[in-house]
């Protein structure tokens, strides 16, 4: 009989699309995938290492999984991902309920360190690659609406803000043959997929040589080949590095409808000492400029953004600067963090982790309410406008009405009518919360 394996993914979209990787690589090696832990035989935990509070839940996840194991003790777990690179042996040692680690460049050695473990060995794969991109493997789709699905585009960073595990927990930046990309969003689209996000931490940094005398492709030469494969497919990315967000990205996407008018545009702090500190390689003029490009290029394109409070040595004037940024480019959604310091980093060498706890918090708090009043007001001025909402299944809170987002990725939730999931309408907005658009469904 088949054994089986339960996944379990935190972190990033890149997470969860490795996730599904590993669901290929370990289905085409005779295991099967279940739903839960009790009926597993093999629990992989795919971690995030980027914030402490991120490896700390999953910890407690893993301690909490000994109960299930003291059940039955052929369960074993195993700990992927982040983490797993960044502490690699370290991690088993110290929690002694995990039989293997392994990276994320060495997923295809899953099936070779679960037969270790099987015969009752403990393992780890740890070593990172420069050019692994799992570009042949077909994913597994695992949370899949059937509607949107993630497709990596490239692996690894290698920018090295200052205060960033990724670099060293993803090894260096590659990008994946654009061929295999093209195939895989066909082959979501015949299988009748709407929508695709193309990932990488630094997208507009993709870039593909093809062997001698073949142009090069680009982002945007990317992104305009996925759009060309058919206007119902949307197509959106994540994420966009500010110091390489170019005019050629923003012309294509004017030109093409289907390419979702939404730009996730971390930011990180609204003061240049900041910035210079954090080795974002941009001003906050360098930024702004990039702002008003989208809004030339793209009226009605929506921009979020990523902040962290409280990075080492910051002052109230430096903190003061982000919220007047905040205030400046009135982000439709933006992704708040108190600076959580990595061990490793360049930051955790030579910058302090000077600001006390409670003021990390505080400034924090202050990003959260700005933010919270200026998307309330952003949404308040949708009221009355007509969208074209990618209809994606029934709402949370009333099964009589179905949820989906509009081109600027804003949820819209709506009375169903006789609106079919998987499918493109027309919703007008008549109320809204911070989060959400309130809406009722036109006639087709
Ligand atoms: N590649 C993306 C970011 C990936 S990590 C980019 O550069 O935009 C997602 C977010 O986590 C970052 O944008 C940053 O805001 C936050 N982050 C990263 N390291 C952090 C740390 N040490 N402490 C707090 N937040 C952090
Ligand atoms: Fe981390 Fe910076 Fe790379 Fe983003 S660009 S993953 S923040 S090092
Ligand atoms: Fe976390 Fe790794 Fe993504 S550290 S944010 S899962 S790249």
């Amino acid at each position: 009989m088949k054994e089986n394996i339960y996944i379990e993914s935190y972190g990033c979209q890149m997470n969860f699309a490795d996730s599904e990787v590993i669901a290929a690589i370990l289905t085409q090696a005779g295991y099967a995938l279940c739903d839960t832990v009790e009926e597993a035989d093999f629990v992989l935990i795919n971690t995030c290492a980027i914030r402490d509070n991120a490896e700390q839940r999953v910890r407690h996840r893993v301690r909490e999984l000994r109960a299930a194991q003291n059940r039955r003790h052929t369960l074993r777990i195993g700990i992927l991902g982040c983490m797993a690179e960044r502490l690699q042996h370290r991690l088993m040692e110290e929690e002694e309920n995990v039989s293997f680690v392994c990276g994320p460049d060495a997923y295809r050695r899953l099936p070779n360190l679960l037969a270790l473990v099987r015969q009752g060995q403990r393992g780890a794969e740890v070593e990172l690659s420069t050019v692994e991109t799992y570009d042949d493997i077909d994913p597994v789709r695992l949370s899949g609406n059937g509607i949107s699905a993630y497709i990596s585009i490239m692996r690894g960073c290698q920018n090295f803000c200052a205060y960033c595990v990724v670099p060293y927990t993803r090894g260096r930046e590659r990008s994946r043959n654009p061929e295999t990309i093209i195939r895989e969003a066909r082959t979501l689209l015949e299988n009748g997929y709407r929508e695709v996000t193309l990932l990488g931490q630094n997208v507009n940094s993709y870039r593909w040589q093809g062997p001698n005398g073949t142009t090069a492709v680009d982002f945007p030469d990317l992104m305009a080949r996925v759009a060309e494969l058919h206007p119902q497919l949307r197509v959106r990315f994540a994420t966009s590095h500010p110091k390489d967000l170019s005019d050629k990205l923003l012309q294509v996407m004017a030109a093409h409808d289907n390419i979702c008018r939404c730009i996730h545009l971390p930011v990180q702090s609204g003061s240049d000492r900041m910035l210079q500190l954090m080795n974002r390689k941009y001003s906050v003029s360098w930024y702004l400029d990039r702002v008003d490009a989208i809004r030339r290029y793209l009226p009605d394109c929506s921009i979020t953004t990523d902040v962290i409070a409280g990075f080492s040595t910051e002052t109230d004037d430096d903190h003061r600067a982000t919220l007047d940024l905040f205030r400046r480019v009135r982000y439709d959604y933006a992704y708040m963090f108190k600076y959580s310091l990595r061990e490793g980093t360049f930051a955790s060498r030579h910058l302090p982790d000077d600001i006390p706890d409670d003021i990390k918090t505080a400034r924090l708090n202050e990003i959260i309410a700005l933010q919270g009043e200026l998307a309330l007001e952003n949404n308040r001025s949708e009221i009355g406008r007509t969208y074209e909402v990618l209809v994606e299944g029934t709402s949370h809170r009333s099964k009589e009405r179905l949820f989906g987002r509009n081109s600027q990725n804003k949820v819209l939730v709506f009375d169903k009518g006789d609106a079919v999931p998987g499918t493109y309408r027309q919703v007008r907005v008549t109320d809204c919360t911070a989060a959400t658009l309130l809406g009722e469904l036109l006639p087709q």
